[in-house]
């Protein structure tokens, strides 16, 4: 049985305010209404750890999440956040690889291993992204720009490491669109991510792996993509900054 997971990714939005409401409203929600079985994920803006996470505290199945990280582990980098910090305020998921850092931020094959191999070491579980541009998929070369994504990224990994990622398939044009991949489309490459892992770690390892689907999932797409066989949850941007849509999300299993 591999474990649902709705992640909410709430890139650089809310204010301590807004954050508060809304982290607040979801713990609420997701204490009485979703079930234990599906793990909730809040991929928070840094400043805001402290505030979530005594908010969230009391319900077991919900998680704090990061958006990002630096690989080294302390030193003069300024701005930068190390993986111990995270840690240390109860971050269990760390996204990496997420297009929009790989589009405005350079983040290449290169910058991303070692993030990887950090946020691995601390313990914490990385939600590693991939995905295709429009004219990638229009040029039907979204298979071999996943796959080289995932072989770049993680492919360096042990068996018992990989164990340890949550993957995300976020077709770069689904996301903020609202333009949704179609249930077919999902799975197609869903199963093809995972059949790429098996070939090199064995089918009960890809088997084992959460594979999440991100790009304009909502509270009305949400049922029809997680019914597909090797869609096991979803990577929610814009629907996760509304509590009752993303918790309606989140009981779409
Ligand atoms: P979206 O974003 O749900 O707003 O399309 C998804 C993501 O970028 O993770």
């Amino acid at each position: 049985m591999r474990t649902k997971i709705a992640a909410g990714n709430w890139k650089m939005n809310t204010d301590l305010q807004a954050a508060q409401i809304l982290a607040s409203e979801v713990a609420n929600m997701a204490k009485d209404e979703v079930p234990t079985t599906t793990q909730i994920i809040l991929c928070v803006p840094y400043v805001h750890f402290l505030t979530v996470k005594g908010l969230i505290n009391h319900v077991p199945h919900l998680h704090l999440g990061a958006q990002n990280c630096h690989h080294k582990p302390s030193g003069a980098y300024t701005g930068e956040i190390s993986v111990s910090m995270l840690a240390s305020y109860g971050v269990s998921y760390v996204i990496l690889g997420h297009s929009e850092r790989r589009q405005y931020f350079g983040e290449t094959a290169e910058v991303l291993v070692p993030k990887v191999n950090a946020v691995l070491a601390a313990g914490m579980h990385p939600i590693f992204c991939i995905g295709e541009t429009l004219d990638e998929r229009n040029q039907s070369i979204h298979f071999e720009v996943v796959s080289k994504q995932i072989e770049e990224g993680l492919f360096h990994l042990t068996e018992q490491q990989i164990k340890e990622v949550v993957l995300a398939y976020e077709p770069v044009w689904a996301i903020g669109t609202g333009v949704t991949a179609t249930s077919e489309q999902a799975q197609e490459m869903h199963a093809f991510i995972r059949s790429h892992i098996a070939e090199s770690y064995g089918q009960s390892t890809a088997d084992s792996l959460s594979i999440l689907y991100g790009g304009s999932c909502n509270a009305s797409n949400a049922r029809e993509l997680f019914a597909c066989p090797d869609v096991d949850g979803g990577l929610i941007g814009g629907a996760s900054l509304k509590s009752r849509e993303f918790i309606e999300i989140a009981k779409s299993f």
